[in-house]
């Protein structure tokens, strides 16, 4: 008896040593093709050939891409078929942009975290008609970050995103030039826009517009990366700089590894954050960016890692050649400096709400008001300091009411959430923040350099299109 329980440890034993023991990620052969391989944004031509200013054009315009075998789905890109090409300036250019509408209905083009005077802003005022082009004209004060540029008809930018439109637009400066970190565009440091499409039984994307829809935001049953569906990245084993925009509708990511490995934020949506944060994993909403390394120099020739969420595999890495890492992450990055509290003139409070209860009325309010594009919510005077208080106070029997709140034409930093001090990785610049069911933040933020009219609204585009939006002028 006792020798046979004796034996049946010993198999038990052996059986969990061989569980633990077994290579947290999944194996493939050295040999193997990779499939489905990531696509990059190509990075799109300045026609201006002196120093300090770039001229650049994109159009809008549809297509058909095939997604997936038998696929031929209508989309919309920027000078190609689905999504654009990526915009590079630097601090202190001039950049002079021609933007053509090559579709069938109105668009505008929003810089989605580019701090520039309201007439450039590219929101619902600037709207471009069918044939016309839009031509404004900036100048680069921001720091080094990833920004977006995307569509923002009024009631039409969901739609216009769903089916293609939207591109990278990053920013350098002396510092992102100098530091050593990975930043070799398409090889250690790359873009990737997550987004979740539903494709109906022709495989369009088929965009709803029924109420159920504008309430619940439209979510989708597969995954795309920069366009592709579940795609695969050949790395080596060296420092690989992610630029990963969460350019989904309404979904919310919580992006980790297959083997549970470390990874390091190093910049949140308006800049590079004061220090490396190292997480396991890491949310991320619609309109927020997150710059993140992942070290493969642990990893073996023929290893792969995914990225994942709880609900979906999101993209694997292969590790396809052993190299030599040259490059280093410092333990001091940005220059993030705290904008005193006592600095604020004024308070401002805004509720979300996204009651209703499921009747026919379409109820996403901020303060209690749906979107008017004929009406000034809030005059902010340019130079000052404020802190905005963002309640989200969840209504019971509400199955989302989760809202990342974005501000154009600014960043903020978070004084707090929940009357506690921000994870450290949302200590740095931000233009979109979640707020959780029943969560309340408190923004800093300064209204410098430029006048103008901008929104603010949750970036879940169906909520924005069904009126959760409002506008502030900078006088
Ligand atoms: Cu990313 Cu108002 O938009
Ligand atoms: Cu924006
Ligand atoms: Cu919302």
């Amino acid at each position: 008896m006792v020798i046979v329980l004796l034996a049946m440890f010993l198999v038990f034993s052996e059986y969990v040593n061989r569980e633990k023991s077994q290579v947290p990620y999944d194996q493939v052969s050295n040999s193997e093709k990779i499939v489905r391989p990531l696509p990059i944004p190509p990075l799109l031509e300045d026609t201006n050939k002196s120093e300090n200013i770039s001229d650049f054009e994109i159009t809008a315009k549809r297509g058909t891409k095939s997604f997936f075998k038998g696929s031929q789905s209508s989309t919309l890109g920027y000078n190609g078929n689905f999504l654009g090409p990526t915009i590079r300036v630097q601090k202190g250019e001039r950049v002079n942009m021609r933007v053509n509408n090559a579709l069938d209905e109105s668009t505008t083009v929003h810089w989605h975290g580019l701090h520039v005077a309201g007439p450039g802003d590219g929101g619902p005022h600037q709207v471009i008609a069918p044939g016309k082009s839009w031509r404004p004209s900036f100048n680069i004060v921001q720091e080094a970050a990833t920004l977006w540029y995307h569509p923002h008809p009024k009631g039409l930018t969901g739609r216009q995103v769903y089916k293609g439109l939207a591109g990278f637009f990053i920013i350098d400066d002396d510092r992102s030039l100098n530091l050593n970190l990975p930043k070799e565009y398409g090889k250690n440091d790359i873009p990737l826009v997550i987004q979740d499409r539903r494709f109906n039984a022709n495989g369009q994307l088929e965009y709803e517009t029924s109420f159920i829809y504008s309430r619940n935001g439209m979510f989708g049953d597969k995954v795309l990366v920069n366009g592709k569906i579940n795609p695969t990245l050949g790395v080596g084993t060296a420092k690989i700089r992610l630029r990963v925009l969460n350019g989904s509708n309404t979904r919310i990511y919580n992006l980790s590894l297959s083997d549970r490995s470390t990874f390091v934020q190093i910049a949140s949506d308006g800049g590079f954050l004061n220090r490396p944060v190292k997480l396991r994993s890491l949310e991320i909403s619609p309109g927020e960016r997150a710059e993140i390394v992942i070290d493969f120099s642990k990893y073996s020739v023929g290893d792969s890692i995914r990225l994942k969420d709880p609900r979906f595999d999101i993209m694997q890495f292969i590790v396809n050649k052993r190299v030599q890492d040259k490059t280093t992450i410092p333990t001091r990055i940005g220059d993030v400096k705290k904008i005193p509290r006592s600095a604020a003139v004024r308070k401002r409070t805004f509720v979300l709400r996204s009651a209703g209860g499921g009747v026919a009325k379409q109820d996403l309010t901020i303060n209690g008001k749906l979107f008017d594009l004929k009406r000034i919510d809030e005059t902010v005077g340019r130079g000052d300091t404020e802190i905005w208080e963002i309640r989200n106070p969840s209504s019971p029997g509400e199955n989302l009411s989760l809202h990342p709140l974005h501000i154009h034409g600014i960043h903020f930093q978070i004084l707090s959430r929940n009357g506690r001090a921000p994870a450290e990785n949302e200590r740095g610049w931000k233009d979109t923040l979640l707020l959780h069911k029943a969560e309340n933040a408190k923004l800093i933020m300064r209204f410098e350099d430029f006048k103008g009219v901008y929104m603010y609204h949750c970036h879940m585009l169906e909520h924005e299109n069904a009126g959760m939006m409002a506008q502030f002028e900078i006088k």
